[in-house]
């Protein structure tokens, strides 16, 4: 290496210490503060491994905070933060991302003084030799505590054991895996086959699951924006979970749809790309609204975008009856751990009951707006019974003229009155479905 690329070794790894600082101690979400960051990186390859980097530590970080406390005599003091976030980093570099051990030291060390802390710059040399020397018996020894091995907090871990005791581990490994890069065609403007081909042609490597109507899964990740067509709006990208939820909905032409919690869009320019719909795309959140408007100008879709509260209908709804609601409700995102991994490190299990009980007061605000033989799709990208069949049970006990239609197995495993995919299952996320027709 030379004297240039050993000060850019340094550099980014003292700039991903400052993101990860932030992300673990100010709550501040990996996407948002890395898109906040490489927006400013011109070099793609800097780009790649800053993300590649706040993925893996984020996603191993109650792991390797337990081998840094178990390496320092005493805790480092909270002005230090980024030089613990540092450390942590380093550990996952050569662990998990099998970079070169002295490499890595050696790009620390200069990081430390990028960090403005010099006097920290010894101590990270010998923090990372001592874990060169004795990361065996060192994993060994943390890893005898499930909750450190799978680095998930505690209380996330008897959540899922208490609702899928047997999956428990399989839901563990599959949390801690990189998610496929999924793409859906859009319909309107390209065909599956032939986006299939022209990928090819640019060197991207691409296989059509026959689970997905629309779904193109990419062998490798990449800059989505570069690819062939993304301009032209002829795909987006979506997880298959997310892309099973149109299925569900069974729409027609010249239906009316709302589509209650619909930012920034995904699901709602599914909808348009695969029916001639007149369909009201709400959200609640302001900020949010322009990204629904925004995806569907790309994809050449065109819906009644409203920004408003579900819950309080009299501000925003004409009070004709709609034919399809899609509640694609606020929750925990428990299903979706390997794209947010840093939702185990942000969420807290105070938050469940207040999310269920918003969930509840939007499927019951909802349901007065749905047509006599209309159906509303009850859906989640949470694991946990109490944000889904609970919520679903819920709705069913409180109106006589609401009745469960069965859905089929490929939604996944039954779970109350609907079907929950377990995260990885066919590779994709973890998701909740249930389908609620009203009487006529
Ligand atoms: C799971 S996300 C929706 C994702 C979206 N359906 C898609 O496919 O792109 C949940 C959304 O619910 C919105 N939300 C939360 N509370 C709401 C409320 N009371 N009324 C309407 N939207 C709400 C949030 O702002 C968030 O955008």
């Amino acid at each position: 290496m030379n004297g240039a690329s050993d000060h850019a070794g340094a550099a980014i790894r003292a700039d991903a210490a400052r993101v990860l600082a932030r992300i673990v101690y100010d709550g501040v979400s990996l996407r948002a503060a890395f898109d906040a960051r490489a927006a400013r990186n011109a070099d793609p390859r800097d780009r790649a491994l800053l993300s590649a980097t706040l993925f893996s530590a984020s996603r191993w970080w109650l792991r390797f905070d337990a081998v840094l406390g178990r390496l320092l005599e005493r805790a480092l003091p909270p002005k230090a933060r980024e030089v613990h976030s540092l450390l942590v980093l380093g550990f996952v570099q050569i662990e998990v991302m099998g970079m070169p051990d002295y490499a890595v030291v050696a790009a620390c060390v200069d990081a430390a003084r990028l960090l403005g802390q010099p006097r920290h710059a010894g101590l990270v040399n010998a923090v990372l030799r001592r874990f060169l020397r004795e990361r065996a018996a060192l994993l060994a020894e943390v890893d005898l505590d499930p909750a450190i091995r799978h680095a998930h907090p505690r209380w996330l871990i008897e959540r899922i054991r208490n609702d899928w005791p047997r999956d428990l581990e399989a839901i563990l490994d599959a949390n801690n895996q990189e998610a496929p890069l999924t793409l859906r065609v859009n319909r309107r403007r390209a065909n599956r086959e032939d986006l299939r081909d022209r990928l090819a042609a640019a060197g991207v490597e691409v296989i059509l699951p026959a689970h997905l109507a629309d779904g193109l899964v990419l062998a490798e990740s990449t800059d989505v924006s570069r690819l062939p067509g993304y301009a032209e709006g002829h795909f987006s990208v979506q997880d298959g979970a997310a892309q099973q939820v149109v299925e569900c909905l069974e729409l027609e032409d010249g239906q009316r749809v709302l589509d209650a919690c619909a930012a920034p869009g995904g699901k709602a320019s599914h909808m348009l790309e695969r029916a001639d719909v007149e369909l009201t795309a709400l959200d609640a959140d302001g900020r949010r609204v322009p990204r629904i408007r925004e995806n569907l100008m790309r994809l050449g879709l065109e819906a009644n975008v409203v920004e408003g509260d579900a819950a309080r209908p009299a501000s925003w709804w004409d009070g004709r009856p709609f034919d399809r609601i899609l509640l694609d409700a606020p929750c925990s995102a428990t299903g979706i751990i390997r794209r947010q991994p840093d939702i185990k490190l942000h969420r807290r299990a105070g938050d469940i009951g207040p999310l269920a009980a918003l969930q509840a007061r939007l499927g019951a605000a909802l349901w007065p707006m749905l047509a006599p033989g209309g159906k509303l799709l009850y859906a989640t990208c949470s694991l946990l019974r109490a944000e889904n069949e609970a919520v679903l049970a819920g709705l069913l006990d409180a109106n006589a003229d609401a009745r469960a239609l069965p859905l089929p197995e490929r939604f996944g495993r039954v779970a109350g009155a609907g079907r929950q995919n377990l995260p990885g299952n066919k590779g994709m996320d973890g998701f909740f479905y249930a389908l609620v027709e009203k009487a006529p």
